[in-house]
């Protein structure tokens, strides 16, 4: 068969990811875009995000010519399949907000009324159960030779290109048995070890999708409750009581890292979407919603072990490491670290913040009201408490003696367990499942 060649609309950490490495296989991509400084951005090799490796294979598919991005939806006319992988935040009541992806689904349904031969289109955004059957299906009435296909995501932020050539599994949702085939040519021509795929209906994809985020995320509520009773226990480590039930095969070892609660554009952003959903089935359902209001709170408890140290707001100063909402990205979108700074601003601490690279961005919300820092002694100096929020790997590798030498207080809470607490005992560390 002829090599397949792909379009994909909407150029977040998925789509972009997606189309570098389709492109570094030497195969013809296009990107489409239509916020004009994000394209012309990632047009000349440099997105506006960060993830690891995407800037490079970028640069290196630009180099050989084998991408290109425009805001034209024409240029898909070219492709056999487009993916879609436009955003579909959360609007301010929680439920999905579905917008631009309808917006860019007419679109393409447009444009392809002028196509003759046969054209996939992939539904890679993740979207609630029903939406491909009740709003993608109908827009595409009249395109007769559009086949849909729902292949939801796994990507992981800070790990997007490795899960991507490496993903434990391909879904591929589709109306009619035989409409997966043309996308499953294309996953044999990507991969040299072709995947398990699963083929389900449109809504069991959707379903999948959603399930497994909200799994992981019940899985981190989970070991946060416990890791909250640990706290209360002398001498117990939630870490200890993690790494004992993840190896029972039946729990599993991964996501069970106790901490300031889950973060970041997707877990809460499904979860919200989900409990909403399933109001509509009339009773509300418990386990969402706890799992939920579990993740809310759990910034409480390094609040709760701020008011034990009796540090006086007015005049004392706090620094963070970490603002992102996890290691290896500068997303800061549903962080800890916002909800922090915010309830610390509201008790007058002064606030010193490192992050190795989400400054930039916390610094376009809190201009100057706090203090940034690219240094991790010059952040920590002469501060009263230092509180660690993101798992970035220079915060693991930090010594006893950087705190004690350039902090006032020696405070330390490690809210996300990346330090070994047998070599802080010379300081008040304190840290979250830790009694
Ligand atoms: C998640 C899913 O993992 C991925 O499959 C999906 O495609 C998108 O959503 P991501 O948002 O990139 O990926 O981050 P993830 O690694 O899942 O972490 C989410 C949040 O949970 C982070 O704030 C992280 O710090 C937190 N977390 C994760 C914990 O607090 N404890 C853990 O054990 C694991």
């Amino acid at each position: 068969m002829k090599k397949i060649k792909i379009s994909i609309i909407g150029l977040g950490f998925v789509g972009l990811s997606l189309a570098v490495v389709n492109a570094n296989l030497g195969n013809k991509t296009t990107g489409i875009e239509i916020d004009k400084e994000k394209l012309d951005g990632i047009a000349n090799g440099k997105p506006d995000f960060y993830e690891p490796d995407v800037e490079k294979l970028l640069r290196n598919s630009l180099k050989k010519k084998t991408i290109s991005f425009t805001n034209k939806f024409e240029s898909i006319l070219d492709t056999d399949i487009t993916f879609v992988t436009v955003g579909t935040p959360s609007d301010k009541n929680g439920k999905i907000d579905l917008k631009n992806f309808k917006k860019a689904i007419f679109q393409l349904s447009e444009t392809l009324k002028k196509k003759k031969s046969q054209h996939v289109v992939v539904i890679k955004s993740t979207v609630i159960p029903t939406t491909t059957s009740e709003i993608v299906l109908p827009i595409f009435k009249k395109n007769s030779n559009v086949i849909v296909n729902v292949n939801p995501e796994f990507l992981r932020e800070g790990r997007a290109i490795n899960d991507l050539k490496y993903p434990h599994l391909i879904v591929i949702g589709s109306k009619q048995k035989n409409e997966h085939k043309i996308l499953k040519e294309y996953y044999k021509q990507f991969y040299q070890k072709l995947p398990e795929i699963i083929e389900t209906d449109f809504t069991t994809a959707e379903m999948i999708k959603y399930s497994n985020n909200i799994f992981l995320a019940t899985k981190i509520s989970f070991i946060n409750s416990i890791a909250n009773i640990c706290q209360k226990l002398p001498s117990v480590d939630v870490n200890q009581i993690a790494h004992a039930i993840g190896r029972d095969p039946r729990i599993g070892a991964q996501f069970l890292q106790a901490g300031p609660g889950f973060g970041g554009s997707c877990l809460p952003k499904d979860l919200s979407a989900m409990i909403n959903f399933s109001k509509k089935f009339g009773s509300p359902n418990q386990l969402l919603e706890a799992v939920e209001k579990i993740n809310k709170s759990q910034p409480k408890q390094i609040l709760q072990i701020l008011e034990d140290l009796k540090l006086k707001n007015n005049k004392m100063a706090i620094s963070i490491l970490g603002l992102s909402f996890k290691k290896d990205t500068d997303d800061i979108r549903e962080s800890v670290s916002i909800k922090l700074v915010n309830k610390l601003l509201k008790k007058n601490f002064k606030i010193n913040v490192h992050d190795p690279m989400a400054i930039e961005n916390f610094e376009k919300i809190y201009k100057n009201k706090i203090n940034y820092y690219k240094k991790i002694s010059d952040c920590i100096k002469d501060t009263d408490c230092c509180i660690i929020l993101t798992d970035w790997k220079e915060y693991t590798e930090l010594k006893p003696e950087i705190f004690s030498k350039n902090m006032r207080t020696k405070n330390i809470i490690d809210a996300r367990r990346v330090l070994d607490p047998r070599k802080f005992n010379k300081l008040n560390y304190r840290a979250i499942g830790l009694g």
